[in-house]
């Protein structure tokens, strides 16, 4: 049994091979054709030749071979292949020749039937020597063949003109940049440049110019990008930290970065989590300062990838500040807060026109001798909303000083638990049921609680994970 991940995307090269279809039909003809400007020696074995496939055979492209598909025959011939077809309308002989491609080694492809196969045919965007495939790992054909549609539709036609270009000048760029990221720089700066948009239109010269350009200003500076990566769900992630995670020569990233949002940084560059270790100690932030400095000082474009906004409790403010101090250039990306996450996917507003006037950031981080050190009178007022970060352990705490401070014990209240993630909860009580809930649900970490009308205001809405 194949599981959805069991499937690799490659690109295999077939102009100095030869490749076998066996049947003759309309299927068959749909994989030769696949092959057809790819492959020199195309072997075709069937009794008889659909029109198209006889067409190709008469101008040369494929060979005809109208043998008895036999074992012996499958045996001959399968070893000296680069892959296999099987697309006969015989299911049992095409699983034959699958099983005896298998027992060769040699990639097979038995249409309709990927449990036999070792491989699946994508479907394919051309814009030679650009192709790109898409596979659904046999899942859905149907929907491949709808995003190829929907791709192909945003592609400039010029892509492969473009490609072509590029192709031609790597030589000239490799003599005047004998640095592998240096030249990565060029392109990723030409590529960003007007100079892609000329060189789609075929307009050469001018993009050359823009070329030249970018070789000129190229200088293996470095920079750090402190991003905002939003409460997890990678579809909050902006644009400009999608852009920037595309371009990044390393990431440094914390245990507020999920999977599913590191898995669009570029597949080549570093990781290095600074996040709890096995001492469950953060890396100390004056090490991670230091970190940041000497990559950029070295010439890295230093992705610091950070959960929700770096300038909300992200401790960005502290790194801005050393990495400015150095003379490293700094930018910086804001990111979706997880007060804003939670709120959202719970259907919880923040603010509310009849209730909450005021909404206050804080966070329930316990001073070194555990106590919270806030100003408890100016947080126990109605008409207000508490979003409270890291308070999960102080929070017993919290809520009793809001209500000695003035606030009701049945003042609404609720923790959102891994708010945005596909395993987020909702937890709603009030101020004095909210300690007893964090017990009673074992309640973990990421979580964030609202204090306010505003709980009592959330509606069920469409955001479920
Ligand atoms: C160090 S602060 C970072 C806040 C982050 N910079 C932001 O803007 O959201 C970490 C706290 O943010 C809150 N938080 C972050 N992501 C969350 C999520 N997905 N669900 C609930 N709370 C979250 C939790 O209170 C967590 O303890």
């Amino acid at each position: 049994m194949t599981n959805e991940n069991s499937y690799l995307p490659i690109t295999l090269r077939l102009d100095d091979g030869q490749a076998l279809v066996v049947g003759g039909g309309m299927v068959a003809a749909n994989k030769t054709r696949l092959l057809l400007s790819r492959c020199p020696q195309i072997i075709v074995v069937a009794r008889e030749l659909g029109a198209e496939m006889m067409h190709w055979h008469q101008q040369g492209r494929i060979q005809w071979r109208n043998d008895e598909i036999t074992e012996e025959f499958l045996t001959r011939n399968l070893p000296s292949m680069r892959l296999v077809f099987a697309a006969t309308d015989d299911r049992t002989l095409n699983r034959e020749v699958a099983r005896i491609a298998r027992s060769f080694n040699i990639p097979i492809c038995v249409v309709d039937d990927p449990e036999p196969s070792t491989f699946i045919t994508p479907a394919i965007i051309e814009r030679t020597p650009v192709q790109i495939a898409i596979s659904t790992g046999g899942a859905a054909p149907v929907l491949a063949r709808r995003l190829r549609g929907q791709i192909e539709a945003l592609l400039p036609e010029g892509l492969g003109r473009l490609a072509k270009f590029m192709r031609a000048r790597r030589g000239w760029i490799r003599e005047r940049a004998d640095n592998v990221m240096a030249r990565k720089r060029i392109w990723e700066d030409f590529v960003d440049g007007p100079g892609m948009e000329a060189a789609l239109a075929g307009d050469d010269t001018i993009a050359e110019n823009y070329l030249g350009a970018a070789v000129e200003k190229s200088s293996l500076k470095g920079e750090v990008w402190l991003v905002g990566a939003g409460p997890g769900d990678p579809d909050l992630l902006t644009l400009a930290a999608l852009r920037l995670m595309q371009n990044a020569d390393s990431v440094l990233y914390d245990q507020l970065i999920p999977e599913t949002i590191m898995e669009r940084v570029r597949r080549d560059a570093e990781r290095v989590f600074v996040g709890k270790k096995r001492s469950h100690h953060t890396l100390p932030q004056d090490e991670i300062n230091a970190e940041l400095i000497r990559r950029a000082q070295a010439g890295e474009r230093v992705l610091r990838l950070k959960g929700g906004d770096p300038f909300i409790f992200g401790r960005g403010g502290e790194e801005m500040e050393a990495l400015v101090d150095a003379g490293i250039h700094v930018r910086v990306v804001p990111g979706i807060t997880a007060a804003s996450g939670c709120g959202a996917a719970f259907g919880i507003p923040l603010t509310h026109r009849d209730c909450a006037q005021t909404c206050l950031f804080l966070t329930g981080h316990a001073r070194a001798d555990g106590t919270l050190d806030l100003h408890w009178p100016s947080l126990a007022r109605k008409g207000q909303t508490l979003a409270i970060y890291m308070g999960l352990n102080p929070l017993k705490e919290l809520c009793h000083k809001l209500q000695i401070n003035g606030l009701p014990p049945d003042w609404p209240a609720a923790i959102i638990e891994h708010g945005t993630r596909s395993d987020q909860k909702l937890h709603v009580g009030t101020l004095a049921s909210l300690p007893e809930l964090v017990e009673t649900r074992k309640i973990s970490s990421p979580a964030l609680t609202i204090v306010g009308q505003v709980v009592e205001h959330r509606r069920h809405i469409n955001n479920d994970k």
